[in-house]
């Protein structure tokens, strides 16, 4: 059973412990994936992303969504090693060592042979920054996240369509026109905002509605750029609603 710490499109959190405990009482093996929100986990305040993942028997983050971390490296925590290394272990004459029993061969604990060394950049980017400096950006980039969700809220033209609990917002266009209007409405709405060559965001659709996405993860991000972000979101939405 695999629950979601921080959906890719709207950053929803499934209920860890509740999974994790039906999954416990029948012996399913439970995994976590919190490739994206599991970055927040570094905060006191945004911990609860978390809760229950003590449960589970694998869980995943990407450092290299949310954690200032070059693309890729994504850090895997597994309960009982030993079922991977059964299911992926090779034994060829030629890498048989005389340490073999004494370290451990991430070879062994999935489908790469050769590897590169991932973790050397992680340790880099937690060196560098320290903790505290990357709790301060982790904290900064969901204050900025804070601010949009702020400036949706205030403006009539457009709806929130989902809760902003971290650093993604979601949100919509809605002059009050049917569900398929809004769609092509907000389809153009993007387009013209992506056109600006200055502000790129995505979109998904939640509920079956066409929804924008704006989330705020990266190192060099200041409130002078959201600001200017929504400068240009804002002269989008003038331009789509007159057309
Ligand atoms: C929740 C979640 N899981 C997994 C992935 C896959 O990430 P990757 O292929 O970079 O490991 C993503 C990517 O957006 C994601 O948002």
């Amino acid at each position: 059973v695999m629950a979601t710490a921080g959906t890719t499109s709207s950053g929803a959190v499934d209920p860890l412990r509740a999974v994790g405990e039906i999954c416990r009482e029948h012996g399913v093996w439970f995994h976590v994936d919190a490739a994206w929100a599991g970055t927040a986990a570094l905060l006191p305040e945004t911990r609860w992303v978390l809760d229950g993942a003590e449960l589970a028997d694998s869980v995943v983050f990407n450092p290299h969504k949310w954690m200032m971390t070059n693309f890729d490296c994504s850090a895997y925590f597994v309960r009982d090693p030993g079922t991977l290394i059964r299911t992926f272990e090779i034994h060829p004459e030629y890498l048989k060592t005389g340490v073999d029993a004494k370290v451990k061969n991430y070879r062994d604990w999935g489908i790469q042979l050769g590897r590169r060394f991932r973790a050397l950049k992680l340790w880099f980017v937690v060196r560098s920054y320290g903790v505290e400096g990357l709790q301060a950006l982790v904290r900064e980039h969901i204050r900025l996240a804070g601010l949009v969700k702020g400036w949706v809220e205030a403006d009539g033209r457009f709806e929130l369509l989902a809760p902003v609990d971290l650093a993604l917002v979601c949100f919509r266009l809605n002059d009050g026109r049917d569900e398929a209007g809004l769609d092509q409405l907000n389809r153009r709405f993007l387009e013209r905002i992506n056109a600006s060559g200055t502000v790129f965001l995505t979109h998904t659709t939640l509920r079956g509605r066409y929804t924008i996405r704006l989330v705020v993860g990266q190192r060099t991000t200041e409130e002078r750029h959201v600001r200017s972000a929504w400068d240009v979101i804002s002269a989008a939405a003038a331009e789509v609603l007159k057309d």
